[in-house]
């Protein structure tokens, strides 16, 4: 046993913050026992925010087009093999019919950044879900937009965004983007959300080509100081019209132990277990919920559109990833001792030093 990272676990449970170099020292000095005691602490303070809650998100991959090339990613703009499809907002619209039906009080609106969907486009359809269901949260995952664009987006009712970070270190971002992607503009997207009030999540891919455990730790410590809301991580998976096809997917362990260590950053973050986190391992979504993750996001697309967005090799979009399937979902859930909630979820708003005080 190494007793130094076990010190460091005790100061991360404790003060919530570490330095880079300690973030480091944890991530390259993963062991079972070290994932299991920052899992054990992570479900802790989790319990004592969110109880044995679970919240679902339905949801709706409105556009694989994108006008983006990410290297790693299989709807990238680039990728001639994929045959493209978007949602009109009557057919975006029936799926939120369709998703209340079954208990969902979170629609997130996903999609490629497709220029189809004007500001004025998504104000109507935005404005349209929260008057039909005014007892629903709507988040939007849609990349990058301007600030006037996410203001537009916030004040016609949207309450979250998702956009991921992906890398904190300028240089593996870049590696990962072509020219004409900025890393500044990605960090500037997301300060802008923050600044709007966006209920705001970042988030990255774990395993990722190039990446190592300092860029991890970057992550990490990216994550500590923006304090978003909700943080998105699951494995790299490769995907075959790539240049990253024949990499190795990033490992469901070290995802789950990183779960665990941003739960424990930010105890009353909302932290999914992530479709790639179920891809990469049967048990995935169960194992993600056991390291400290509260959320799950069912699809709610249109079959004929699932397949279509496969951003990795193998993308599940059958069982539990289904939201037609939640029946299975809340089983699963029930037999770790976990309770999927029809709520809005949203972000338990307390300072971080309160936490771990009740209970
Ligand atoms: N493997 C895992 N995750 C991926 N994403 C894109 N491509 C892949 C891949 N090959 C993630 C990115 C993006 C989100 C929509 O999906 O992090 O932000």
């Amino acid at each position: 046993m190494n007793n130094s990272l076990f010190t460091i676990a005790d100061k991360l449970i404790k003060n919530h913050s570490l330095t880079p170099d300690e973030y480091e020292q944890l991530v390259s000095g993963y062991s079972k026992g070290l994932a299991n005691y920052l899992s054990a602490n992570a479900v802790k303070v989790r319990k004592n925010i969110y109880s044995n809650q679970v919240f679902i998100r339905g949801l709706i991959e409105i556009s694989n087009i994108c006008k983006n090339n990410c290297f790693y990613c299989g709807i990238r703009g680039g990728n001639h093999y994929c045959q493209r499809y978007r949602l009109t907002p009557k057919e975006i619209m029936q799926c939120c019919v369709e998703g209340y039906e079954l208990g969902f009080r979170t629609f997130v609106l996903q999609g490629g950044e497709d220029g189809f969907y004007t500001d004025e486009m998504l104000c109507h359809l935005i404005s349209n879900i929260k008057k039909v269901f005014p007892d629903c949260a709507v988040t939007l995952s849609l990349g990058e937009r301007s600030k006037e664009s996410y203001r537009k987006l916030f004040d016609a009712g949207a309450d979250r965004y998702l956009l991921r970070h992906e890398a904190a270190d300028k240089e593996l971002y870049e590696k990962l983007h072509p020219t004409g992607m900025s890393f500044e503009n990605r960090m500037n997207c997301l300060k802008n959300l923050k600044d709007i009030g966006f209920q705001t999540g970042c988030g990255f891919m774990v395993g990722a080509p190039y990446q190592t455990a300092r860029h991890i730790a970057k992550d990490l410590k990216f994550i500590e100081e923006f304090k978003p809301d909700m943080c998105g991580i699951g494995p790299f998976i490769p995907h075959r019209d790539t240049i990253y096809a024949k990499e190795n997917a990033g490992s469901a362990d070290l995802t789950c132990y990183l779960l665990s260590i941003i739960r424990l950053i930010h105890p009353n973050i909302l932290l999914p277990a992530t479709t790639a986190l179920g891809t990469v391992s049967d048990d995935g979504r169960e194992r993600g919920i056991l390291s400290g993750a509260n959320v799950v996001m069912p699809n709610l697309s249109p079959e004929s559109a699932r397949k279509k967005y496969e951003l990795y090799n193998n993308k599940l979009n059958t069982g539990v990833e289904n939201a037609f399937h939640i029946a299975e979902l809340k089983k699963r859930m029930e037999n770790i001792g976990y309770e999927v909630v029809v709520a809005r979820g949203d972000v338990a708003r307390m300072r971080n030093a309160e936490c771990g005080m009740k209970g």
